[in-house]
């Protein structure tokens, strides 16, 4: 059994996935600041951090990645930008591993890739998989992790302060396979709700 471990450095691809630069421009826009924000997926850019410590570090980020040339790229950035550290900290991580317990409670949190990498079956064919691991063991999340989409979701909700916001990406590929039905199943639930739209975001907040 091996880690479902993201196997791409990913940069920036505006055109298929602009969530963090719109993320980024909705924090701007909006002038949010002095908020602790979970971030789900840094890419090798680390955009959302970066940005942050280059507009003065109005907010505290809490990101997780799942590549080891992400976390690399991280660990460079704040080696030559000590001062960073103090506002954006990367752990390495499969967000289906997390647990309330290992958590503290956010104001912001993304779950922009909510679904897209849950047990890799989908991709088993694309250019992110070497030859040996097209042949090889699956990478299953299933296998030993947690959590699901639904348990991640859940556990956000959960770790929201009062007023807090989950922000979802209509963007994904994913969106109406996966990401919307089970946003759309928490709604119904009476646990969250709809608050604001901004680019390609959902903004969504707990319901009273
Ligand atoms: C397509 S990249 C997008 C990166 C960035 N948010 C962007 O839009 O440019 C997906 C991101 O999700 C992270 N990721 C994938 N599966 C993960 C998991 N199970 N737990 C934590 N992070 C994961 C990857 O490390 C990567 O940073």
């Amino acid at each position: 059994m091996k880690l479902n471990y993201y196997r791409r450095d990913w940069t920036l691809y505006l055109q298929d996935c602009p969530c963090d630069l719109h993320f980024v421009q909705y924090l701007e826009s909006r002038q949010v600041s002095d908020k602790l924000i979970f971030h789900f997926g840094t890419g090798e850019h680390h955009l959302v951090g970066k940005t942050n410590y280059e507009r003065g570090n109005p907010n505290e980020i809490l990101a997780v990645t799942l590549s080891r040339g992400e976390y690399d790229a991280y660990i460079d950035f704040v080696i030559a930008n000590p001062a960073a550290a103090n506002y954006y900290k990367v752990f390495f991580a499969d967000i289906y591993t997390l647990s309330s317990r290992m958590l503290p409670s956010f104001d912001i949190a993304t779950l922009f890739h909510l679904c897209e990498y849950y047990d890799d079956r989908e991709y088993r064919d694309d250019e992110d998989y070497s030859e040996f691991e097209k042949s090889g063991e699956p990478h299953l999340n299933s296998a030993y992790a947690r959590l699901d989409d639904a348990g991640v979701l859940e556990l956000f909700l959960g770790k929201l302060n009062p007023g807090g916001k989950l922000l979802f990406f209509k963007g994904s590929s994913m969106w109406e396979w996966k990401p919307e039905k089970v946003v759309k199943a928490a709604i119904s639930r009476g646990r969250l709700v709809v608050e604001d739209e901004y680019e390609s975001l959902l903004i969504c907040g707990l319901a009273s």
